[in-house]
């Protein structure tokens, strides 16, 4: 395990927190799921985990950051879901 500041943890560089990722997966079956907390407490982090090994759920991750439009949003969504799908 290495420790990287920057960029989210991921792999075997990702401390395990299958309490968190099973109380976050069993939210998301029942409703949608704000996923809220300070910056840098591990939240892309554990997302990404969850879409390394996503179990009954077809994970995307969008950064909504970059758009400015709903139509852009919507362009980026549709094309991860086809990567997905593909
Ligand atoms: N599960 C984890 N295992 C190892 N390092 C972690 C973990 N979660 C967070 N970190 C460390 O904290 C930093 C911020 O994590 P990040 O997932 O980007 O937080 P957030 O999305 O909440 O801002 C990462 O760069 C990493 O150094
Ligand atoms: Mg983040």
């Amino acid at each position: 395990m290495e420790l990287r500041i920057g960029s989210p943890a991921t792999g075997g560089n990702f401390y395990q927190r299958p309490v968190l990722i099973a109380k976050l997966l069993r939210a998301l079956k029942r409703d949608n799921v704000a996923f809220l907390g300070p910056r840098r407490t591990g939240k892309t982090s554990c997302l990404e985990q969850i879409k390394a090994q996503p179990g009954d759920f077809l994970p995307i991750l969008l950064n909504l950051e970059k758009h400015d439009t709903v139509e852009a949003w919507l362009s980026a969504m549709l094309g991860e879901l086809r990567k997905t799908l593909a």
